[in-house]
C-alpha cells in the first residue's frame, strides 16, 4: 500500500503524512518542556502547530514557532490549572493523560490529549467542547432552579406548622414578661432571673427555627463539602417536629451510625430529608397513631440512613415508578411528583443510592447510603 502510494519515495511519504496533521480537523502542537535547574517543569516551547490549533487558539505559527508559551501567554499560569506541570509529567515520565480543561487566555474550553514519543517532548490534540459544556452549564443551572422551586413549594406547605412551633417559644416569652411586669416591683432577684432565663431559651429556640428555615431556603451554590449527617437531621426536625405533632404524627430518632460525616451540600441533603418526610406525612391520611423513624447505621464504608413509616404503604405496581419525574398519586395541585426523582438526582450526585420497600397497609421503608467521608 505504501509502496502504492509513494514509490518508496521517503520524502513524499514524510510529506504526506505531515499535511495530513497540518490539516487535520483537530488542533494538534508538538513542544519541548523546559526544565529548571532541578528538573521541575518551568515552560515549554512550540515547536509545531497546526492549522485547527491556530484557529482554536487564535496563536498563528509566524508569530508563536520558538517561542515559550509564558512569552506567549504571560496569563498561562493565572487559573488554577497548571498546564506547565501537568504536560511535565506527559514529557519526563512519557505518561499519557486526557483531560477537559477551560483555557482562561481563549476563554474557551477544551478537551485534551497530551503524549509523549521522544523524552522532554510532547504532542497535543485539542478539540473546543465549549458548546457542549455550555449546554451542561445551562442544564445544571436549570437543575438547581428546579430544585430550588421545588423546595420553596415544600416550605409553603411547611409554613403552619412552623409557625405553631414558634408559637410554643412565644408563650413562654408573653408568660415570663408577664410575671416581670405584674410583680415588677417585689420582684426578687432569684424571681427575675429564672424569668429572663426561660426568655433567653425561648428566644434561642426561635433563632435557631429562623436559622433553620434560612438555611433551608438558600439557594445551594456549594458543591460538595464535608456534612455532618447527624446534626443536618436534628436541625431539620427543629423546625419540622411542630408540623408533625399539629397532625399526630410521631417521629423518633435513633442516630447510632458511628461514622455520620458525609460529602454532600448541607442544603440539598436537607431537601432530600424533608421530601421524605413530608412523603411520610402524606401517607397517614385518614390514619391514627403516625410514627416515623429515621436510624442510621455504618455498613461497610456506608452511612446508611432509613427513614420508616407505618402508613398507607406503597402498592407494587407503583413501587418501580416511584422514582419518575412526576409521577405521583396526589390529587392535582396536591403533589408534583418530583419529589423522589429530585431525592434520587441528589443523593446520585453524591455518590450514593436511594430504594424503597413498602407493604401495602404496613408501612414504606426508604433507605439512603452514603459514601462515609471521614472516619471521625
Ligand atoms: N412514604 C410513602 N408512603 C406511601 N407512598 C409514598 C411514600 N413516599 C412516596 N410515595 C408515593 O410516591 C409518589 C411520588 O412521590 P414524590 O415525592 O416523587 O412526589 P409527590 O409526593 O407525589 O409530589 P411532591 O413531592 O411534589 O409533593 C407519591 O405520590 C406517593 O404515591
Ligand atoms: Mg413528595
Amino acid at each position: 500500500m505504501k509502496e502504492y502510494l509513494f514509490n518508496g519515495d521517503q520524502k513524499m511519504e514524510d510529506l504526506f503524512y505531515k499535511k495530513m496533521l497540518m490539516t487535520a480537523p483537530f488542533g494538534y502542537a508538538y513542544h519541548r518542556i523546559i526544565l529548571d535547574r532541578n528538573q521541575n517543569p518551568v515552560d515549554y516551547e512550540f515547536i509545531e502547530i497546526n492549522e485547527e490549533f491556530e484557529k482554536l487558539t487564535g496563536l498563528k505559527a509566524a508569530n508563536i514557532l520558538g517561542k515559550t508559551v509564558k512569552t506567549v501567554l504571560p496569563d498561562i499560569s493565572d487559573g488554577e490549572f497548571d498546564w506547565i506541570k501537568h504536560y511535565g509529567n506527559v514529557a519526563i515520565n512519557g505518561e499519557r493523560t486526557e483531560f477537559e480543561q477551560y483555557a482562561l487566555p481563549q476563554d474557551k474550553w477544551f478537551s485534551v490529549q497530551a503524549y509523549s514519543s521522544k523524552k522532554y517532548f510532547f504532542s497535543t490534540i485539542f478539540i473546543d467542547i465549549t458548546k457542549r459544556k455550555q449546554v451542561e452549564n445551562e442544564k445544571q443551572q436549570m437543575q438547581a432552579e428546579l430544585f430550588h422551586a421545588s423546595k420553596l413549594a415544600t416550605l409553603g406547605t411547611l409554613a403552619a406548622g412552623v409557625a405553631h412551633e414558634i408559637n410554643n417559644p412565644l408563650a413562654i416569652i408573653v408568660g415570663a414578661v408577664d410575671i416581670i411586669e405584674g410583680r415588677h416591683e417585689n420582684l426578687e432577684a432569684q424571681d427575675l432571673l429564672k424569668s429572663t432565663q426561660m426568655i433567653r431559651t425561648a428566644v434561642d429556640r426561635i433563632s435557631l427555627i429562623v436559622k433553620g428555615l434560612k438555611t433551608y431556603a438558600r439557594k445551594d451554590m456549594e458543591n460538595c463539602i464535608d456534612v455532618d449527617a447527624h446534626a443536618v437531621i436534628n436541625e431539620t426536625l427543629l423546625f419540622l417536629r411542630g408540623v408533625y405533632k399539629k397532625e399526630n404524627i410521631e417521629i423518633k430518632t435513633k442516630l447510632d451510625a458511628p461514622y455520620f460525616r458525609i460529602c454532600a451540600s448541607k442544603g440539598k441533603f436537607q431537601q432530600v430529608i424533608v421530601n421524605l418526610l413530608n412523603n411520610a406525612k402524606d401517607a397517614f391520611t385518614n390514619r391514627r397513631n403516625g410514627l416515623i423513624q429515621i436510624v442510621t447505621q455504618t455498613c461497610d464504608r456506608y452511612l446508611v440512613i432509613e427513614i420508616i413509616d407505618n402508613g398507607v404503604g406503597i402498592p407494587a405496581d407503583c413501587l418501580a415508578k416511584l422514582f419518575d419525574p412526576f409521577f405521583t398519586t396526589k390529587a392535582p395541585g396536591k403533589g408534583t411528583g418530583l419529589g423522589l426523582s429530585i431525592c434520587q438526582s441528589i443523593i446520585e450526585s453524591f455518590g450514593g443510592e436511594i430504594s424503597v420497600t413498602s407493604k401495602t397497609g404496613t408501612g414504606s421503608t426508604f433507605k439512603i447510603k452514603l459514601p462515609i467521608h471521614q472516619d471521625k
